[in-house]
């Protein structure tokens, strides 16, 4: 029955279609005229197939669900809606015999069940002034168009991100990237991603957001290209070129070196002890 209850609404619809070319000066009516219906919650509509006089035995709802008639007055009911698409269509037939319809648009809505953020392709600490993309994966999504993701470093927005592609009514796995240039500012900082959906004004009023952990990045200095500048320290020689010690075989020579090496950002010191064999 439900495969034929399709098949019917497949002929209708595109009857509709056929008919759309006609602009129908009495259209069907739906209260309200759109829904948005959270996965598995009940639904209900009623629609006026035509406001002045018609054929109210020409009058009809095609829609899965509880249905009932009265006049031209068509109520839908159901108490769990789990169709991705559902869109009920109510329609007449009118003195030239022309189908006049309406469709009532239901947008059926599932909140990610999982989001999560990460660096693509990398793990541990990330290098300063290094390019990375940090990833937003959210999971079974519905309806995936209308799902905004929005990067944070901590609570301040870095970019948004969208599905580019059409997507369908059902439920859908998507991967969002955002680049980064690690900077020295980024060490610590905290990473997320927020997935939105917005239903506007028929959808709920309270905000529907799944905000995902929050990833700590690691964030370390690079070193610059030529970056140690030698220091060479002694208290007996200064016989260095360049960054180059040069010691000479003289028995005075002997004895213990602190060799140091420094950049901005530390210092390192080798202690080494030099012996001068006399032949
Ligand atoms: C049908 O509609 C009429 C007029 O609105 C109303 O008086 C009547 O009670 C309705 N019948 C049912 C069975 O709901
Ligand atoms: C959520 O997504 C993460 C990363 O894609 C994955 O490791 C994890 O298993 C997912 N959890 C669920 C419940 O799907
Ligand atoms: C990330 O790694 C996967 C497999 O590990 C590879 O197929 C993909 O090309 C890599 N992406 C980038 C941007 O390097
Ligand atoms: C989304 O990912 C989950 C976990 O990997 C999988 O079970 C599910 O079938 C996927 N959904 C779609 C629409 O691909
Ligand atoms: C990252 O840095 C590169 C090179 O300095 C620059 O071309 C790019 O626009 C920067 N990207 C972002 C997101 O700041
Ligand atoms: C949902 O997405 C569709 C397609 O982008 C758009 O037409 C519709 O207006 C969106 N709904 C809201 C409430 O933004
Ligand atoms: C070596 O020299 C550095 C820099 O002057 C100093 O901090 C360090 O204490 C010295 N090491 C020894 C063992 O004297």
């Amino acid at each position: 029955p439900r495969r034929t209850g399709l098949m019917k609404k497949k002929k209708v619809l595109k009857i509709c279609l056929r008919a759309t070319y006609y602009t129908c000066p009495d259209k069907p009516v739906f209260t309200p005229s759109s829904l948005v219906v959270k996965y598995g919650d009940p639904a209900f509509a009623t629609c006026v197939a035509c406001q002045s006089d018609c054929d109210e035995s020409l009058a009809n709802l095609e829609a899965s669900g509880y249905k009932e008639k009265n006049g031209s007055t068509l109520k839908w009911k159901v108490s769990s809606l789990t169709e991705w698409k559902s869109d009920p269509i109510c329609y007449y037939i009118d003195h030239n015999g022309t189908q006049c319809c309406s469709t009532l648009k239901v947008t059926l809505y599932q909140m990610p069940t999982n989001v999560s953020i990460s660096v693509l392709n990398h793990s541990g600490p990330m290098l300063e002034k290094s390019q990375y993309n940090l990833v937003c994966e959210v999971g079974d999504v519905a309806p995936a168009e209308n799902l905004t993701v929005t990067f944070y470093r901590g609570q301040t927005e870095l970019g948004k991100a969208q599905y580019s592609r059409t997507t369908s009514r059902k439920p859908e796995n998507g991967s969002f990237s955002l680049s980064l240039n690690a900077t020295k500012e980024d060490d610590g900082a905290q990473f997320s991603c927020g997935a939105k959906l917005e239903l506007g004004p028929e959808g709920p009023q309270r905000p529907l957001v799944v905000r995902s952990q929050s990833l700590t990045a690691t964030v370390h200095c690079k070193s610059k290209e030529n970056p140690l500048s030698s220091v060479v320290k002694s208290t007996s020689i200064n016989y260095f070129k360049s960054n180059i010690l040069i010691i000479l075989c003289y028995s005075q020579h002997e004895g213990q070196y602190n060799c140091t090496v420094s950049n901005s950002v530390k210092t390192v010191s080798v202690l080494f002890n030099v012996k001068v064999q006399s032949k």
